[in-house]
């Protein structure tokens, strides 16, 4: 079979201190054991929309089960797995050792507790009212603070003290990623200036903040680093890269208003945010170029790497999942999909399709690398395409789904016409949600098979300092 016959095994192990590849491989596990749990509370919830009458107890109920699932996504594993692999790049790229261990492992601790405090709260309906993704309460929401703080300062001392004169593009976005967030945490969590329309606005730019400022810049930055070195070749262009990032930083900040188009807030501060989703075009074709352009000429080892077709799927996502966003701001298009299930596609197809997608890459390009053991091809590529398969499915059907459930409201049919034409997508989407959870499942599998083991045994191929 084509996907596992012709992989080449990792052709180095680097040298690098037990501790840290200790460190980061906690960072990994933790955030693997979240990817299962809240994609398992994913797959319950597909589930319900299809059969409503499952388990009907008050722990398991939509309102309750449906922040579980979206928090724990972003917070617990997407959070976690990216810190845990810029607590890699940000020091190799500074040629400097990680300022501090030790910070970062108590980070580590403080995120879960907030993680496990968080899904406890919800569950007891414990919340922080209806705000989309900043659904915990405000302690809570301060530990995971706390933690990215810690992280942030480790880093930062990290490139201060660099042995290297420019600081690397990687570095610009995973360190701008890091101060975004904070800010933004905090933007979100003061509460005296968000009442009535205030906190609407402030929610539409605390959402498109988070997925914009802290898991975009993140897996880019990462990606700027794991592409060229996997390729052996510097990236086409540094400034691209620069342009992607102050067009990303300057942009995406305005377009928050774009998730209320329609709603009574200004109508110029929407246009703005329309204006500036549309402006993203630039962002996406210089990142988007930059990567391509990178692995121009280079297919055959893509095809013979098992972490490079990760990162090929997750930059092509971020172009079209990224470029569909830019067109569900318009207003012609956001009168159709807004409020639909095509929402939840775009969604999944950024989140999964472009994230997830990018941070396996790295994980399997990092960890085996790092503690000398490699996970089996064919899991890796079963991973892969259950992965994708299992994503395309569910979003071709909620899109599909979703276009016709616009067009049905638009019609003025009655409301129940366009739940039952959303029948047959629904089980769709359970089709597709379990061959993604099945992918994490085997996911988790390579995670544990390329565990550190107790004592490292070094010098085994050729040690190498290149990754
Ligand atoms: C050019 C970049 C992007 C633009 C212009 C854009 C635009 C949009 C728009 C207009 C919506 C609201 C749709 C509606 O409710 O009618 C939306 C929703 C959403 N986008 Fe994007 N998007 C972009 C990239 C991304 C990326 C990279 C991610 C994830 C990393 C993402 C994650 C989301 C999520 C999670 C929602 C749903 C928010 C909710 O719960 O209502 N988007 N996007
Ligand atoms: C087995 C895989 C997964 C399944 C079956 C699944 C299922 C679901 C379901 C049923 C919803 C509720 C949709 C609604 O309210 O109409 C949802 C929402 C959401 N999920 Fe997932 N999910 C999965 C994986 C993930 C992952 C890995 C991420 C992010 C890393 C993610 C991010 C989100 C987001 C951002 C929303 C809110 C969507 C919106 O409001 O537009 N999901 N998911």
């Amino acid at each position: 079979m084509a996907i596992v016959a012709q992989k080449s095994k990792i052709d180095e192990i680097i040298d690098e201190d037990q501790k840290l590849t200790r460190l980061i491989y906690s960072y990994i596990y933790s955030s693997t054991a979240w990817l299962i749990f809240g994609t398992l509370i994913g797959l319950f919830l597909a589930l319900r929309f299809a059969y409503p009458d499952l388990w009907v107890v008050s722990v398991l109920s939509f309102g309750r089960l449906r922040p579980i699932h979206t928090n724990v996504v972003f917070w617990g594993w997407a959070s976690l797995s990216m810190i845990g692999l810029s607590l890699y790049v940000v020091p190799r790229t500074s040629q400097r050792r990680l300022f501090s261990l030790a910070l970062s492992r108590q980070a580590l601790y403080v995120i879960n507790v907030s993680v496990a405090l968080g899904v406890i709260c919800l569950s007891f309906g414990i919340n922080n009212g209806g705000q989309e993704y900043r659904e915990f309460i405000w302690p809570v929401m301060l530990l995971f603070a706390l933690g990215i703080a810690s992280n942030l300062f480790n880093l930062y001392k990290t490139v201060a003290d660099r042995n290297t004169e420019e600081i690397y593009i990687s570095n610009w976005y995973i360190l701008a990623a890091y101060i975004w967030t904070i800010v933004v945490v905090v933007i979100a969590y003061i509460p005296f200036y968000q009442y009535s329309l205030g906190e609407t606005i402030i929610q539409g730019y605390y959402m498109h903040m988070g997925v914009g400022m802290w898991f975009t810049p993140m897996v880019l930055g990462l990606t700027y680093y794991f592409l060229p070195k996997l390729l052996n070749k510097p990236i086409y262009s540094y400034s691209l890269g620069v342009l992607a990032f102050w067009t990303q930083m300057v942009f995406y900040s305005l377009i928050g208003a774009h998730h209320f188009v329609f709603s009574p807030i200004p109508w110029s501060l929407q246009t703005v945010a329309i204006v500036f989703s549309f402006g993203m075009f630039v962002t996406l074709f210089a990142g988007t170029a930059n990567f391509l352009l990178t692995m121009k000429g280079s297919f055959r080892t893509i095809g013979k790497s098992y972490s490079l077709p990760f990162f090929l799927v997750g930059v092509i996502f971020y172009f079209l999942a990224s470029g569909q966003g830019s067109l569900e701001a318009l207003r012609s298009l956001n009168d159709i999909w807004h409020f639909t299930n095509y929402v939840v596609a775009h969604s999944h197809l950024t989140m999964y399709g472009f994230v997830c997608f990018l941070i396996w890459g790295g994980i399997y390009a990092l960890l085996p690398r790092l503690t000398g053991n490699e996970p089996s091809h064919l899991l890796v590529g079963i991973h892969f395409w259950f992965a994708l398969i299992g994503l395309l499915v569910y979003s071709f059907a909620l899109m599909i789904g979703g276009t016709m459930q616009g067009q049905s409201w638009i019609s003025q049919a009655p409301f129940i016409k366009s739940v039952e034409l959303m029948i047959p997508f629904l089980l769709w989407r359970i089709i597709g949600g379990t061959f993604m959870f099945l992918s994490h499942l085997i996911f988790a599998y390579n995670v544990y098979i390329m565990k550190p083991a107790p004592i490292m045994i070094q010098n085994q191929n050729q040690i190498g300092d290149t990754i």
